[in-house]
């Protein structure tokens, strides 16, 4: 089987046309005359073929557009990759991480193997250089991604490894560049990880595998401790929303619990954060089926628990200073003679006892069980992540993921963080007139409500499990798959949540707010 190609992000300082690389990126933006000093100091080498290319209308710099100028001798490179970067007052950090991830993607398409990157000086006017080289690093690790590990065929092959640096001129700030490339190579990798895990499909990752691929993302890291609850575990715990949901399929329900405890001691004021990402390996619907149409996309029902579990590995090797919980209830939901079934009362981990209704809303019934082991280990906020809800997707379509909670300043840091991650966030209600529609008369609650408003029903319901305890859910129903390939995203998995989780908890330590 094929591995993930390898990206390594470095820095250099190197006067930019004397950069001897395969291919030099740099960005212009669309609604300037000017193309910046970088292009210039180019151009005047290329004997104007960039001003050329603006002239006929071949590239002007607009968003999602780029162009390959070839060396003529005279600069170092072989190659001129002009990206746009769009407006100039329109960009922002996720432009500067899509440029990357663009320069990333058009070289491992080109089969280049070692690309450049110059910094636009307009950007180092708005943001510091260590959370540029984050990005950057972060977007060459995206870009850099394909999937193609059971693709036997080699014959059109790509290369195995992508080396990308950012390049300038001035000394300080390769430095000071230096240690946010660190922390996004850290951030990129556990992302790209984490999009092959869940690229994988159901006859390979079923719940022990899960297990095992977590076991795997944390092996050599000393401070996360790994504890996976078989079946028998489960059923001695009560866990009966994951059993009820596992009891369909050969492959047995777990819940992976990701302990990390930093070598240095978090501030006082720091909470313990509980990460609980729903981990069902392939969503048949069970007894409820679902319609045939796109149904091999459930494949990525398990996408919030990898984020955790990527969320963790990241966290865990930048040494953040913060304790963090991760909790993975996994289950494979099948239709079968032993499947749990509509009609079906549930009693939960939380004693709380579930009528169900619909076997397809199976993603509440294994998170409910994992909120309340999450809260049982006293950790003082709670955020799950999870492809909860057809209904979510409709709500937001596939640009933002819906976000609710019970605490305004958990969903603030949470929206500050989206900002920072490009992994964009929207609120959504959960309150009590949701809950009301999860009441059933024979039971505690029900599993599945009226038809309207599917994700805040699906939220409320959640919530009656976490008590006290600060708690955000994250429905990322539409948020864990690219259909089709972009200019810097190839197709299946978006890693989504990574990024999210990984900055929320890096500003938290950091006091961003
Ligand atoms: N995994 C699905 C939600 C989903 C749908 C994710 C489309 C990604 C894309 C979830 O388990 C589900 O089936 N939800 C049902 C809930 C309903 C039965 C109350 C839904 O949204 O239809
Ligand atoms: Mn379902
Ligand atoms: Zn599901």
């Amino acid at each position: 089987m094929r591995q993930i190609i390898d990206v390594d992000v470095t820095t250099r300082r190197v006067d930019l046309v004397k950069c001897k690389t395969d291919m030099l990126a740099v960005g212009r933006f669309s609604d300037s005359g000017d193309p910046g000093p970088i292009i210039r100091a180019l151009d005047e080498k290329l004997d104007g073929s960039i001003a050329w290319l603006a002239k006929i209308g071949d590239f002007t710099g607009k968003a999602k557009t780029y162009a390959v100028v070839y060396g003529n001798g005279r600069i170092a490179a072989e190659r001129v990759l002009l990206l746009g970067l769009g407006e100039r007052k329109k960009a922002t950090l996720d432009t500067l991480r899509k440029a990357a991830g663009t320069a990333a993607s058009r070289a491992v398409d080109m089969k280049i193997k070692h690309v450049s990157l110059a910094l636009h000086p307009s950007f180092s006017r708005s943001f510091d250089a260590q959370t540029m080289g984050r990005v950057i690093a972060e977007g060459a690790c995206f870009g850099g991604y394909r999937y193609d590990e059971f693709v036997s065929e080699n014959g059109n092959g790509r290369a195995g490894s992508l080396a990308v640096e950012i390049i300038d001129a001035d000394a300080s700030q390769i430095k000071d560049l230096a240690p946010g490339v660190a922390a996004g190579t850290i951030i990129g990798r556990a992302q790209s990880a984490a999009r092959t895990l869940a690229n994988r499909p159901g006859n390979v990752i079923d719940p022990p595998a899960l297990a095992k691929a977590a076991q795997e993302m944390v092996r050599g890291l000393r401070t996360v401790k790994c504890t996976i609850f078989d079946e028998k575990k489960l059923r001695q715990n009560k866990m009966g929303g994951i059993l009820a949901v596992g009891s369909g399929s050969r492959s047995q329900p777990r819940l992976i619990v990701l302990k990390y405890t930093p070598a240095r001691k978090p501030a006082k004021d720091l909470p313990t954060v509980a990460l609980v990402g729903k981990g069902i390996t392939f969503d048949s619907g069970g007894i409820s089926i679902k319609p045939a149409q796109d149904m091999d996309q459930m494949k990525l029902d398990k996408s919030g628990a990898i984020a955790v579990m990527a969320t963790v590995r990241a966290v865990a090797q930048m040494g953040l200073p913060i304790n963090v919980l991760g909790v993975v209830p996994s289950a494979e939901n099948l239709p079968s003679g032993t499947s749990y079934r509509p009609g079906d009362i549930v009693t939960t981990y939380s004693g709380k006892t579930v009528e169900i209704l619909n076997t397809d809303a199976e993603g509440r019934m294994i998170l409910c069980d994992a909120i309340t082991y999450a809260v049982k280990q006293k950790c003082d906020v709670v955020v799950d992540i999870a492809t909860l809800t057809g209904a979510c997707m409709v709500a937001l379509g596939t640009y933002k993921a819906g976000l609710m909670g019970n605490d305004d300043k958990l969903i603030a840091l949470l929206q500050k963080a989206a900002e920072d991650s490009g992994e964009s966030v929207w609120p959504l209600p959960s309150g009590d007139e949701y809950a009301d529609e999860m009441k059933s008369k024979i039971a505690d609650l029900k599993n599945s409500g009226p038809r309207w408003g599917g994700a805040c029903t699906a939220a409320a319901f959640l919530r009656q499990f976490v008590g006290e305890t600060k708690w955000a859910h994250l429905d990322i129903a539409g948020m864990d798959l690219f259909v089709k390939p972009t200019e810097y995203a190839s197709l299946g998995s978006t890693g989504f949540g990574v990024r999210l989780l990984t900055t929320y908890l890096m500003n938290l330590v950091e006091k961003k707010h």
